[in-house]
């Protein structure tokens, strides 16, 4: 049985060449099964614990979804404040529990490294499911697979990152995935929102061109995808400072006009302003495919971490 090359998903770049491959093959294998309405079974008997410490529907639901869809069972928290957490328990301590209940946890928690300090609490599979502003790697393989599907290829392709790349974990995520291939970056945010430096050295490491810009049109000229992200309201100590920046970029039928016919546009949703609703109708307004695509990348991690 064909496995991946760690028990948890904490990082995208824990991810090798093989695991990468292994995914979205898999996730293929599922999205024809659920076209084709086949109904799958090869989670029977297994439990899937989502823990979810901050506000979420699409990561959350793809997941009890996906658990759904392999015929196992979820137990589900959807608010932190309804567990011992509001009591004052650790971290450490409620997934020690969980691990007595589930066989695998989702968690989605406010703090960078939380995923991290789950892993160490359980033997059980751990999925980072966001942890704050840092990553959300599982994500970043559907927004891969999204990619692929609608260009119909990954190398060579130019793909532009816009808006809070400082605190937007998908795009911390997507950068470090994509550097495995011959892409080419343009990461576009105000001057305050850079993505991190670690992410670009992480990038740069790997060979891959990148140039950051905040300049919006210039990016929508030479970019074969496009990634818009919410501004991170909750990441900011000073709400002024949020209201200068929160409609740095909003995405028209207009500015598109000057894009490539074949741009792909994409965002992690929930958007907010970033795109303007009459976007949706073009052919390459591919947010909703993407969302619907967790379900069959999130059914093929499951599966290769618990069958
Ligand atoms: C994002 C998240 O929670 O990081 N949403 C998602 O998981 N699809 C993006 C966001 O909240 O802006």
């Amino acid at each position: 049985m064909a496995k991946l090359s760690q028990k948890d998903v904490l990082r995208a770049d824990q991810f090798t060449a093989a695991d990468i491959d292994l995914i979205l093959e898999r996730a293929a294998t599922y999205e024809a099964a659920l076209d084709a309405k086949r109904e799958l079974d090869e989670l029977r008997g297994k439990i899937l614990a989502t823990l979810f410490f901050e506000p979420s529907t699409r990561t959350r639901l793809s997941f009890e979804a996906a658990m759904h869809r392999l015929g196992g069972r979820v137990l589900s928290v959807s608010e932190a404040k309804s567990t011992s957490a509001s009591k004052g328990e650790s971290l450490h301590d409620t997934i020690r529990t969980v691990h007595g209940y589930a066989d695998a946890i989702v968690l989605r928690h406010p703090e960078i490294g939380a995923a991290e300090i789950a892993a160490l609490a359980t033997t059980k599979p751990v999925l980072n499911a966001g942890d704050g502003a840092g990553e959300h790697p599982t994500q970043s393989l559907l927004d891969l697979y999204t990619i692929r599907n609608e260009q119909g290829k990954v190398d060579g392709l130019t793909v532009a990152l816009v808006g809070d790349l400082k605190h937007g974990r998908t795009v911390h995520s997507l950068a470090t995935l994509l550097s495995r291939f011959s892409v080419s970056f343009l990461f576009v945010s105000p001057s305050g929102l850079r993505m991190p430096r670690e992410v670009v050295e992480r990038v740069q490491t790997r060979g891959v061109a990148f140039q950051e810009t905040d300049d919006l049109g210039r990016a929508l000229r030479e970019a074969d995808v496009v990634y818009m992200t919410r501004i991170q309201r909750e990441r900011f100590a000073d709400p002024a400072e949020y209201d200068r920046v929160k409609d740095a970029y909003v995405l028209t039928r207009a500015a598109l006009a000057k894009a490539k016919p074949s741009i792909t546009v994409m965002h992690p949703l929930p958007r907010v302003n970033e795109i303007a609703t009459d976007v949706d109708a073009l052919p390459g307004a591919a947010y909703f495919r993407q969302s619907a695509n967790g379900v069959p990348i999130r059914m093929a991690l499951l599966a290769l971490l618990l069958s």
